[in-house]
């Protein structure tokens, strides 16, 4: 009897109270098994699992009887469970970061007497991050020759290709058959006129038969998907060959340390944690990893793209179209700016960065995964 918890203790670590318990037992939702020496109903470590998946469902906003469906369901292991509910956290909290980031533009629009459009002020409450920041994506992000090259290379002969978190269209193939997933009504909205058909979906959930591709592709969007292992096994699922264009969040080993996370933006680490290593991605896939070097004019203007430009990232509107700045908030973001723009003044950044000058193509742990 000695892995157990009462009813009492329970309530006191999850800071629920021990009517709402009660209240779980009696509709089923959540029954203790295990009697303590006194009679009492206790928790078993099986049960303690199962209260914790139920708080943190009804935590990200779910009803009871949908809980009581998703902990019942027998092809859902632990594992998924927490997965899962990581996911849903993740997403939780980059809504929350893309909210945050509306209110503030608001606020600063406001103390400027500027009034924000209703239509501007309701995409903030967009169900997508990209709804409420994709409007700035178009302003400096957009295909890559280089980068296109290789993807396009990776491609083979697949004649039909899905472009999956495809946003604005920058890397679909031209003289392909291709069909686009974006989740993002805003970035939908920003696909030029003849770009390629487009299903509103996500990675982890392809609306797609087995094998219904020759190939399919994904760029830059992975570290925004809730659960990146399932959605690179649903790639996988409907296409013969996959190809994605992802970041290795490991440390960096033999390749260049980005100067803008190690000496500006430390909290960049903080969006990383949990992030399925490189070999669990291309483990996914089934495939293998190419370093994809950064040329230092890089055209596509994400976060790493300017590591031989610095004043770049003093431009709001560069900063605006790349997720990262939003995700690490307003405060980070303006003490990172503010040091960066110092010591660009005072010869501090090219002192600390001489040996990139000198370099016309950088790696910053881009990879392109081939299955
Ligand atoms: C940085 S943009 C990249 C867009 C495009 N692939 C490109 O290279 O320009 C990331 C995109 O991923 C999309 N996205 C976010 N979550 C997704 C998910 N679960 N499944 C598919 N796409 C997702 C976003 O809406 C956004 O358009």
């Amino acid at each position: 009897m000695d892995e157990h918890l009462t009813v009492g203790r329970a309530a006191e670590l999850t800071g629920v109270t021990v009517r709402t318990l009660h209240h779980y037992d009696d509709i089923g939702l959540l029954r203790p098994s295990m009697r303590t020496p006194a009679g009492y109903r206790a928790y078993s470590a099986d049960d303690v699992e199962r209260l914790r998946e139920v708080l943190a469902y009804r935590r990200l906003g779910f009803g009871l009887r949908e809980i009581a469906d998703l902990v019942d369901d027998p092809a859902t292991d632990a594992a998924e469970h927490l997965r899962r509910l990581r996911g849903l956290l993740l997403e939780q909290r980059d809504r929350a970061a893309a909210m945050v980031a509306a209110l503030d533009r608001e606020l600063e629009a406001r103390a400027m007497g500027i009034r924000m459009t209703p239509e501007e002020q309701l995409k903030a409450f967009g169900g997508q991050l990209y709804d409420a920041i994709g409007s700035a994506y178009p302003a400096t992000r957009r295909t890559e020759p280089r980068i296109a090259g290789r993807i396009w290379a990776a491609l083979g002969d697949a004649r039909t290709v899905l472009n999956v978190g495809a946003g604005t269209g920058s890397y679909e193939p031209p003289d392909r058959d291709v069909t686009a997933v974006e989740p993002s009504a805003v970035m939908r909205a920003q696909r030029p006129q003849g770009a390629a058909p487009c299903v509103a979906a996500t990675a982890e959930r392809l609306p797609f038969e087995d094998q219904s591709f020759d190939a399919a592709m994904a760029v830059s969007t992975v570290h925004h998907w809730r659960d990146p292992v399932a959605g690179l096994r649903e790639m996988r699922r409907v296409a013969r060959r996959v190809v994605v264009f992802t970041y290795d969040a490991a440390d960096t080993g033999g390749r260049q340390e980005f100067w803008l996370t190690r000496d500006y933006l430390p909290e960049f680490a903080g969006l990383l944690v949990g992030w399925p290593s490189l070999a669990d991605l291309t483990h996914a896939i089934g495939g293998r990893a190419e370093p994809v070097l950064i040329p230092w004019d890089c055209a596509d203007g994400f976060f790493e793209a300017y590591w031989r430009r610095p004043e770049a990232y003093l431009e709001d509107h560069v900063r605006r179209a790349v997720s990262v700045w939003t995700r690490v908030g307003r405060p980070a973001e303006q003490r990172a700016v503010g040091a960066l723009r110092a010591d660009l003044a005072s010869g501090r950044w090219a002192e600390r960065n001489r040996d990139l000058v000198a370099l016309d193509a950088a790696d910053l742990g881009l990879r392109l995964l081939i299955a």
